[in-house]
């Protein structure tokens, strides 16, 4: 028998002290909740969202905007909560505009980066008045023949100066606009009459648990803007450094240090000198990773080969980051069995699978208590690149259930759709509907 991974019984004691033999989630157990909603199902808990939200605010202080990154958890009802709560957006398609239309969201700051935009992109961004963050000139020219914009111009710097685990800046990119070119590009940009430049952009990477490098690559973006405003003779009003906060997902991660962010940027902002300045970041899974569980049943319990195996009802099309895609070297998720938490875990393994006929659809594991058909497995640190992440469409199961619990009330926020889901926006050759 040996005890629970150290970083599942962590993120227990400090997000959801409210358990005892069975998790709790907002105020509900984890089977009040599966019997209600069924599995499997994304269960979201409010308050812990408000929460990390209003320290991110506080801490950062009030010059600094926090833009909640969608692309980290897409729903509707999550960007609704976060603007609630005095968040900006930060969208990466014409469908996180709709997605922030659809939930009400008005007149909050809303940002656009990604390489390839197109018409569609540019024409809701107008609509809703969103900054797009531009990554090539090829993307301004195309933006100024379809109607124009206002821009930002996001900077590729020459190098990573943070130990993000996914970089994505530094050297050859195809994010962002190298160093060398910004000034040419922005003297372009002031030729375009339907174009306007109000400020820089940039994103070093996600799973960044190293402050002082965030902290210097955010300077490095000040420097940036000193230079260029002295290059067009005017100045710009808007910075925004990004985001990647890190947040533990495996056992081996760290912690961000959130306070030495809001120290530095504050030296930042001091030093920089401006009162007219808009300061942001773009904050993804810091603000939710930990809000947020994936919760399964074992379907089916079976021995081959002298080795136990688990069938949950959800798998890799679901949480595609917990079966290790997008990871160089699988690592367990951490995750416990739900339904009975005092339970101590087996020396021996059980491998975990999902429903799927491919053996990708396998979760590394941790050693759990022994588990039997209908306990009930909950995936840890799930609110942020779950279902999001995950190649719904494969093998054409229907995507789970998404549910805010507020303060003990059960919010559906996506329904599970009819098994015929996926053929809703397929047509036969010669048949109109
Ligand atoms: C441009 C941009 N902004 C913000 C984010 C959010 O990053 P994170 O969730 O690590 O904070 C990403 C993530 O890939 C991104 O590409």
């Amino acid at each position: 028998m040996s005890e629970m991974p150290s970083l599942a019984k962590r993120i227990l004691e400090e997000y959801f002290p409210a358990s005892g033999d069975q998790l709790v989630v907002g105020g509900r157990s984890v089977r009040e909740l599966a019997s209600k909603i069924g599995t499997p199902a994304y269960i979201y808990d409010a308050e812990l969202l408000r929460s990390r939200l209003e320290t991110v605010r506080t801490t950062l202080g009030p010059r600094v905007q926090v833009l909640f990154a969608m692309k980290a958890n897409p729903n509707a009802a999550i960007a609704q909560l976060m603007t609630e709560g005095g968040a900006g957006l930060e969208v990466a398609s014409a469908g996180e505009i709709a997605a922030a239309a659809f939930a009400g969201v008005t007149s909050v700051p809303m940002q656009f980066a990604g390489p390839g935009k197109d018409e569609e992109d540019f024409a809701l961004a107008r609509q809703h008045d969103v900054t797009l963050n531009v990554e090539s000139k090829a993307e301004v020219d195309a933006l100024s023949k379809s109607g124009g914009g206002r821009v930002a111009i996001r900077v590729n710097p020459p190098a990573n100066k943070t130990k993000s685990r996914m970089r994505m800046s530094g050297g050859s990119a195809k994010f962002g606009v190298d160093v060398d070119d910004l000034a040419g590009l922005a003297t372009h940009i002031d030729t375009l009459d339907n174009v306007e430049l109000v400020g820089l952009h940039t994103y070093a990477g996600t799973q960044n648990f190293d402050a002082e490098g965030w902290l210097a690559n955010a300077h490095f973006l000040l420097d940036t803007m000193k230079d260029l405003e002295r290059h067009l003779g005017r100045t710009l009003r808007t910075l925004n450094f990004g985001g990647g906060f890190g947040e533990a997902c495996f056992e081996s991660d760290g912690r961000f240090d959130l306070d030495a962010a809001g120290e530095g940027l504050a030296e930042l902002i001091s030093k920089d000198g401006r009162d007219d300045r808009e300061y942001f970041v773009e904050l993804g899974r810091y603000l939710c990773a930990h809000a947020g569980i994936f919760l399964t049943e074992v379907r089916y319990v079976k021995e081959s080969g002298g080795n136990e195996h688990a069938i949950l009802d959800g798998g890799m099309h679901q949480h595609a980051a917990a079966a290790g895609l997008g990871t160089v070297i699988r690592r367990p998720f951490p995750m416990v069995k739900a339904s009975s938490l005092k339970e101590e875990a087996r020396d021996e393994k059980c491998f975990l699978g999902g429903p799927l006929c491919t053996p990708a659809d396998a979760f590394p594991t941790p050693s759990l208590p022994p588990l039997k058909a209908g306990d009930l497995v909950a995936f840890l640190a799930s609110g942020a690149y779950g279902l999001s992440f995950s190649n719904a469409l494969f093998l054409s199961h229907p995507t789970p259930t998404e549910v805010l619990v507020d303060k003990g009330v059960v919010h559906i926020i996506r329904e599970r759709p009819p098994v015929d889901a996926p053929l809703r926006d397929q047509r036969l050759p010669g048949r109109s509907g």
